[in-house]
């Protein structure tokens, strides 16, 4: 029997979407102990949020995140706004004994990721920050065949996100469209955005990151910022590269910027081991990418895994082998495993807690781009 979870949304915007259909399908693919019910949706425009309720089906809409702490109709709040707003809502959240399920990355910095870890411990309420990309299937079977042992030991892990949207001097800093480039808003640059999650899956796969050496770029200094109608300093990394050591011995090299003519989300990853290696490309999420080196040296090659059979991770709710899922669907899995940890009593990963690792990896890559040196993560 699944028990009725009342859900309040906060953010319509790019992520809002994303979990609203996440909580629209979850039941209908996977069995969880829980029934999402769209309660109420919050935004900061009454009419957009308006217009969000009917093609989503809320039963209401506010325009201050606080009226949906206050209301005792609502058991999980789930924060999809920009990243300066996550730690007022969230401690709030946790303080009213709600659930709370919060987009990437956590905060703004590792003392306020540790904050908001401690208030979701100390309420015993169950969280989960939105790293999404370790529920695509074919990123999660390489977890397997990692734990398994199949690529033995790791020597190396490669990793970048690349987009190209900022190129442009005329894009605009601050303001609800272009948040993403005022430092007050997102705390940092790519380093937060994209990095976060190449780090969270990083971290995931292949264990602890021990230091970090990084460098960041602004390529363009000064931006109109739409609150203000000023030209401004731009205080965000436009691009960074960082190499680091894992605590198992192997290399990281790590690339992140929006400055990569003619890529728009293209996140891959790859590890080395002594007896395999693994390649996936968020382009191509459907595959995995696999090199064994026992392979019969006459046929030996990259092999292109398409991730649809019902053995592999997920897919058994899904279709019938050979069709394919998409970026949507990472959503949902997440969302199905957070269900399930709630009734289990079980937090599924990454929590409030594993997030303050990615945190504090984006906060010594920032101290060591500032500093020239190498700097270690604890
Ligand atoms: N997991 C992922 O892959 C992924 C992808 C994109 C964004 N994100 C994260 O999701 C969060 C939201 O990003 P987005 O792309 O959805 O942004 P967005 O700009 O599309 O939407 C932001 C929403 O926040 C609302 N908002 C802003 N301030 C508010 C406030 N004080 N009270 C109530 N609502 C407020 C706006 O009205 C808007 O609806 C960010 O933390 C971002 O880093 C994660």
């Amino acid at each position: 029997m699944t028990k009725p979870l009342r859900v309040g949304l906060i953010g319509y915007g790019f992520m809002g979407r994303t979990h609203s259909n996440a909580y629209s399908q979850v039941n209908h693919f996977f069995d969880v102990p829980y029934q999402p019910q769209l309660k109420v949706i919050c935004g900061l425009e009454k009419h957009v949020a308006e217009a969000f309720a009917k093609r989503w089906g809320y039963e209401s809409v506010e325009t201050d995140w606080r009226r949906v702490i206050e209301r005792d109709d609502i058991d999980l709040v789930d924060i999809c706004v920009p990243n300066n707003v996550h730690a007022e809502i969230a401690m709030a959240a946790a303080k009213a004994g709600k659930a709370v399920f919060c987009e990437k990355p956590l905060a703004l910095n590792t003392a306020q990721a540790e904050q908001m870890a401690a208030a979701v411990e100390e309420a015993k309420v169950p969280n989960m920050v939105s790293f999404n990309y370790r529920r695509v299937p074919a990123v999660t079977l390489a977890k397997k065949l990692l734990d398994e042992g199949r690529l033995g030991r790791v020597f190396h892990y490669r990793s970048q996100f690349l987009q190209d949207w900022t190129i442009s001097a005329d894009v605009p800093q601050g303001g609800m469209a272009t948040w993403r480039l005022d430092a007050k808003a997102a705390g940092s640059g790519v380093t937060g955005d994209l990095l976060a999650h190449c780090i969270d899956t990083a971290v995931w796969l292949n264990g602890g990151i021990r230091d970090v050496c990084a460098m960041t770029e602004t390529f363009i200094k000064e931006r109109k910022n739409v609150e203000t109608g000023k030209v401004e300093p731009v205080n965000i990394d436009d691009a960074c590269a960082f190499m680091c050591h894992f605590a198992n011995g192997s290399l990281g090299l790590f690339e992140s910027t929006r400055y990569a003519r003619g890529h728009k989300a293209l996140y891959t990853l790859e590890l080395n081991g002594q007896k395999a290696s693994l390649r996936w490309d968020l382009h191509d999420l459907h595959r995995l990418q696999y090199f064994d080196h026992a392979d019969d040296s006459l046929v030996r090659g990259w092999r292109s895994v398409h991730i649809s059979d019902s053995d592999m991770p997920y897919m058994g709710a899904w279709w019938v082998p050979g069709l394919q899922i998409g970026y949507e669907h990472t959503f949902i899995h997440q969302l199905a495993d957070f269900l399930d940890g709630m009734g289990k009593g079980q937090p599924a990963s990454p929590t409030f807690r594993d997030a303050v690792e990615t945190q504090r990896v984006c906060d010594a890559i920032l101290a060591s781009a500032k500093s020239g040196q190498w700097v270690d993560v604890a």
